[in-house]
């Protein structure tokens, strides 16, 4: 018989995901309960994570970064995830924001801005959505208009993850009204350009350490080189971004469910009723059965996609990468909520306060359904790419 290799995770990232299990078990999950009562950024989060290198791991190596591939990226958002969502929007966002200028900037613009962001010294924003424009994202307002060597963005952008605390933010902005998708262009804008300023942090069910602001430009002046790729190319630059990081936001699902789980399997070890652990009784086995089954499904589609994703990355063309990225998004996120919902039922009332970390990770599941497009908008792209 001929060879058949394993399929699975090479020894290094089996190592980097007990590497990172460790770092979120002491660092960072005892932060995690307090993060969300009181709706505060995650700081020791990040400085565990810049400490350790793991805040951005996707930068690639000539700009001072690990270069990690995508599977290895998608290993340190779910094992963060595993004990705080919000935290796990640190890595998941910094690749979020930059992979536009990774795909599409030119070597000067790489040059300004992923130095420091491989240091730590910098984080990432993506701003896209706008209050009028959020699936039918190409129905954007914010206008950047040609004058000399720069453009004037006019605007605000909403739901900006992590805004206030990025310092770099990729926008989308209209350079030719009249010609729809093909009419955008992207740029990176500095929280210091004269004119941008944050609307207040956005009160929400989950995620609540993940500041969610609306990022204004008023009359911010860009110069043409912080321009991502050719005018009129950002919109396609902003969903081909996409193609990779929704497997992010899988893996951050993943992690919430994950962590989910785990709880509540020691939970029902120790929790007696009827004269015995509630984990004698097969109705409760079965529900651990079908949570582990389904959730171990999701994570061999995400890996599969970031495998895709980083073949991609190198330059290969993945025909199927829009539609396994779309795919692992929702179905991860799906999972999530029902592993999670679950996890709160095998808590019975306990689950269902604070005390415990499982209604936490049902409420921050949820958002795995909606942002980076919402689980109807990823069956939409998944049937184009069936049907096209
Ligand atoms: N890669 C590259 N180009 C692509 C592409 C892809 N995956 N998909 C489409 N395009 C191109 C198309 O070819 C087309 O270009 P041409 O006109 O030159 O052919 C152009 O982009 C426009 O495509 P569509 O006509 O398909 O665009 P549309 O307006 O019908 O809709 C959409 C596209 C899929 C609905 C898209 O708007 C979408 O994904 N919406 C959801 C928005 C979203 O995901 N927002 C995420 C915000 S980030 C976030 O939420 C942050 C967070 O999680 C922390
Ligand atoms: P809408 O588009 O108004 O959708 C309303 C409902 O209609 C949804 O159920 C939707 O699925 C459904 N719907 C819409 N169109 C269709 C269709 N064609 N077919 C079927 N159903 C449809 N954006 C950024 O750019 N950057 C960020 O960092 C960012 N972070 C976020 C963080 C949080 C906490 C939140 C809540 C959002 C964030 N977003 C971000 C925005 C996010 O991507 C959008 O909220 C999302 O894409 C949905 O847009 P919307 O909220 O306008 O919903």
């Amino acid at each position: 018989m001929s060879d058949l290799p394993t399929y699975a995770l090479s020894e290094e990232q089996e190592l980097l995901r007990a590497t990172v299990r460790e770092l979120a078990e002491a660092k960072i999950a005892p932060f995690a309960a307090d993060v969300d009562e009181e709706s505060r950024f995650p700081r020791e989060a990040l400085d565990a994570l810049v400490d350790n290198g793991m805040h951005a791991v996707h930068v690639p190596e000539p700009y001072g970064g690990a270069g990690a591939d995508a599977l290895s990226a998608v290993l340190v958002i779910e094992e963060v995830a595993r004990v705080c969502a919000s935290s796990s929007l640190i890595p998941a966002v910094n690749k979020l924001g930059s992979v536009p200028v990774l795909l599409a900037g030119s070597e000067e613009l790489k040059r300004w801005c992923l130095p420091s962001l491989a240091a730590g010294e910098a984080m990432f924003s993506y701003a896209l959505s706008e209050a009028e424009a959020g699936s039918d994202a190409a129905g954007m307002r914010t206008r950047a208009v040609r004058d000399g060597d720069a453009y004037v963005l006019d605007g605000v952008k909403t739901w900006i993850t992590n805004a206030g605390e990025s310092r770099f933010y990729t926008v989308m902005a209209v350079t030719d009204p009249g010609a729809g998708a093909r009419g955008i262009s992207a740029f990176v804008v500095d929280r210091d350009d004269e004119g941008v300023s944050f609307g207040p942090k956005e009160r929400k069910l989950g995620i609540k350490g993940s500041p969610t602001r609306q990022v204004i430009l008023e009359r911010v002046r860009v110069p043409e080189w912080r321009r991502i790729g050719a005018e009129g190319t950002g919109f396609k630059t902003a969903l081909a971004t996409l193609d990779h990081t929704r497997v992010t936001i899988a893996a951050q699902a993943l992690g919430i469910a994950q962590g989910a789980l785990d709880f509540a399997i020691g939970y029902v070890k120790e929790r007696r009723q009827f004269g015995k652990p509630v984990s004698d009784f097969q109705g409760v086995q079965f529900m651990l059965a079908d949570m582990a089954m389904r959730l171990e499904g999701a994570r061999q589609l995400t890996y599969h996609a970031a495998v895709k994703s980083e073949r991609a990355m190198r330059g290969e063309r993945i025909p199927d990468l829009t539609l396994v990225s779309s795919a692992c998004k929702a179905l991860a996120s799906d999972v999530a909520m029902d592993v999670t919902t679950d996890a709160v039922q095998l808590l019975g009332g306990y689950g269902y306060t604070r005390e415990f970390p499982v209604e936490r990770m049902m409420r921050d599941a949820k958002i795995t359904q909606i942002y980076e497009g919402t689980n109807q908008i990823q069956r939409m792209v998944i049937a184009r790419q069936l049907l096209k």
